[in-house]
């Protein structure tokens, strides 16, 4: 049993000087109930929280831990550039190095642009578009989420649905004018869409794999269907792989699934934990940046040295070892395996979604391929089976409506630790 003391005094304390005590809504758990655990370190498959308590985790920083918590191969690199100074506010060769190597990695990306969070990346890729095409309108679709700009938090996922605000008070109605939704998986209501507002999008923007509604795959078909609807329209697709860049394939989603977006925002997995976006694509849409070309775009922390090398580290690794991906997609589908019979022996309701090293467990009987049908899923039920994991030292994501990453760190032991404490939980959670 994990009792977190401290993490209950510093969750009170935190609540004075930092609004609801977190600088990110979904780690307050108030989705889930209880306190939230503060941490104190990580390493490989753990983290440690203030109290003592070790936790096998699998949110991995959301998404950018995939060879685990501080792993050599990217904290030598950090350390071998911190001594040449921090900051810049200069060009640097790494940073030339990083972007030759996305534009190796990820099919789509001629030329890439460096950004902090994947927040600005969305936000600016965006603009971009808009800028090129000269049109103002743009299609999201429900559930996915691509960070806090304005004009994205109409419809969005993660922290946005887990606290009940997919459409955020504070973005004007101007801004809501131009953002326009569709269901995620539903061509013929993008084709709609693009029809009543014809020449008038710029972009359409998605998860390739959606993780923010939970884990949701694109059904057949739609990825490609998207393409040439935004071929024949003109419409710049952009996709956002924040989480799946680099993640689900050494390109992303847009690798594995053989659809070649025009652009691509990513995050995350290039900083190797650091703060770190970049978005990238076609070089006719990405000269239209300054100051090859009008649209404006800046950043005087962009391409850090520290967050580059983190970054090269990371990225260079992948590059090298692509049976990464075959192991992480193994371990995965063994977790996936054992849960799947924790379920079934139980009799509960419940879908699991899957793909490479991303899952999420929705308690419905239905199929989730939207976010319709994510909503279905017992959210109660959810948070029951969240809190007892917890009690079991395993972190997973404090919310049904987020994406699960297992890291390389993950050991076939651990695979059988987390399916044990899986079916205990579980019966724990349908008791309580
Ligand atoms: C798909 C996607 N896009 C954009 C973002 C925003 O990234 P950040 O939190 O780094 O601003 C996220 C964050 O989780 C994301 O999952």
């Amino acid at each position: 049993m994990k009792i977190a003391p401290i993490s209950e005094e510093l969750f009170q304390r935190a609540q004075n000087s930092i609004p609801g005590g977190v600088n990110s809504p979904v780690r307050a758990f108030r989705a889930v109930g209880g306190n939230p655990r503060f941490m104190v370190s990580a390493k490989g498959p753990y983290m440690y929280d203030e109290d003592g308590n070790r936790y096998m985790e699998f949110i991995n920083s959301w998404g950018p831990m995939i060879l685990g918590h501080a792993a050599e191969v990217v904290q030598e690199a950090v350390q071998q550039a911190i001594p040449n100074s921090l900051s810049f506010g200069a060009p640097t060769r790494k940073e030339i190095e990083i972007a030759e190597l996305i534009v190796d990695m990820v099919p789509s990306i001629e030329k890439v642009r460096m950004v902090n969070s994947g927040t600005e990346a969305t936000m600016s890729a965006v603009r971009v578009a808009r800028g090129y095409t000269g049109r103002n309108k743009m299609i999201k679709f429900e559930g996915c989420y691509h960070g806090h700009g304005d004009s994205f938090l109409i419809a969005a996922g993660s922290g946005a649905i887990t606290l009940g605000v997919p459409d955020s008070p504070g973005v004007t109605q101007g801004v809501a004018a131009d953002t326009l939704t569709a269901p995620f998986n539903d061509l013929e209501a993008v084709k709609t869409l693009v029809e009543a507002n014809k020449d008038q999008v710029a972009a359409i923007i998605l998860e390739p794999v959606a993780g923010n509604m939970g884990l949701v795959l694109p059904a057949p078909g739609f990825l490609q269907g998207l393409r040439d609807l935004c071929t024949k329209e003109g419409i710049v697709l952009i996709f956002d792989e924040v989480m799946t860049g680099f993640r689900l394939a050494p390109g992303g989603a847009q690798q594995l699934f053989g659809v070649t977006p025009d652009m691509t925002t990513l995050g995350k997995i290039i900083g190797g934990g650091m703060p770190v976006g970049a978005y990238g694509g076609k070089k006719e849409i990405m000269n239209f940046v300054a100051p090859a070309g009008p649209v404006y775009q800046a950043g005087t922390l962009s391409g850090n040295p520290i967050a580059m090398s983190a970054g090269m580290a990371m990225l260079q690794y992948l590059q090298s070892h692509p049976e990464v991906y075959t192991t992480l997609e193994q371990t995965t589908t063994n977790m996936v395996n054992g849960m799947n019979q924790n379920m079934q022996e139980l009799g509960l309701n419940f879908t699991i979604n899957h793909v490479g090293s991303m899952f999420s467990i929705f308690f419905t009987s239905q199929a989730v391929t939207d976010f319709e049908s994510a909503k279905t899923s017992d959210t109660a039920m959810f948070g029951r089976y969240f809190n007892s994991m917890l009690q079991r030292g395993v972190y997973l994501a404090p919310s049904q409506y987020e994406s699960l990453f297992v890291s390389t760190a993950i050991t076939d032991e651990l695979v059988q630790e987390y399916i044990k404490a899986n079916g205990e939980a579980l019966k724990e959670a349908l008791l309580r």
